[in-house]
């Protein structure tokens, strides 16, 4: 048998997190119980669209957004297409040019890729000492025929944060947007979509003591942005992401980013001592 030394620790936390005893309480009953399809119209449709909207209240409320500006999707990798290639492929001819810093998630840059291979210009932004972009070199990059500058809200790799209302003024005077991939921020740092400007913005479940396979992606509605969805169907989210919602990972979802706002100052604190500790001894000479 192990003894606690030979137990190995998990600490790759920003990688995922373990479901919430919490979380899966709440989850269970939609698992087999209440199994409704929330698109259909009878009574196992409606309870299973009302716990869809509950979940959706949550989510909206810890983001400072709307619920109608929600649309789930099966985490940040596809609200992160969704939110790129949609926009590009919605956009006006003259808006071709797309923005967004080197460091991202390989689920921003590799969209970025892809559209600079369908002939959209990308431009990564490279970042200073600190990991951040560089304010003045985004404001001399982003003009009239920038679509979408896309910067982390927290850094998946070294955890920077950006000044997003600094970025959000920037983009806006250009008429430009804003996309933030919140996936390593969102229950970790307080974040509101309209104290920072933000106009569409990545969240995925794992990463918050939720369950795996589901996200959203935030969409401003006011002067909302075209989108064009990846995939065509049933028209679920606004005709925005087609599919059957996954109840159970939504209603999961929901209590996740409820319990994440609640502990979020003191979890804040315990995690930047917890670092600090870590850091300390790391670095202390022997
Ligand atoms: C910043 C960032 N974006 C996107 C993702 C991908 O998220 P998901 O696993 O929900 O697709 C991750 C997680 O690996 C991440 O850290």
């Amino acid at each position: 048998m192990r003894t606690p030394v030979d137990q190995p620790i998990y600490l790759d936390y920003q990688a995922t997190t373990p479901l919430d005893g919490r979380v899966l309480d709440a989850m269970l009953p939609y698992l087999a119980g209440t199994f409704g399809n929330p698109s259909s119209i009878h009574e196992f449709g409606f309870a299973a669209a009302e716990a869809v909207d509950r979940a959706r209240a949550k989510i909206a409320a810890g983001l400072g957004a709307e619920r109608r500006e929600i649309i789930f999707t099966s985490g940040a990798t596809e609200a992160n297409n969704l939110a790129l290639k949609g926009l590009a492929a919605a956009a006006a001819p003259r808006r071709h040019h797309l923005v967004a810093s080197a460091t991202e998630h390989p689920a921003v840059l590799e969209p970025l890729e892809t559209l600079a291979r369908a002939g959209f210009d990308i431009t990564l932004l490279e970042v200073d000492q600190d990991g951040l972009p560089d304010l003045d070199r985004l404001a001399a990059v982003v003009d009239e025929r920038t679509l979408v500058v896309s910067v982390a809200a927290a850094n998946s790799e070294i955890g920077t944060i950006p000044p997003l209302r600094a970025i959000a003024d920037i983009c806006h005077a250009q008429g430009a947007l804003l996309h933030t991939d919140a996936a390593q921020a969102v229950g970790k740092i307080p974040l509101d979509v309209d104290r920072e400007g933000v106009d569409l913005l990545s969240v995925s479940a794992h990463k918050l003591y939720g369950p795996k396979g589901v996200g959203a992606l935030f969409v401003r509605h006011e002067h909302r942005p075209k989108l064009r969805p990846l995939l065509d169907g049933g028209g679920q989210e606004q005709g925005l992401r087609s599919g059957t919602l996954n109840v159970p990972a939504i209603v999961g979802f929901g209590a996740a980013i409820e319990l994440a706002g609640e502990k979020l100052p003191q979890e804040a604190r315990r995690l930047a001592h917890l670092r600090d500790r870590l850091r300390d001894a790391l670095t202390q000479e022997r």
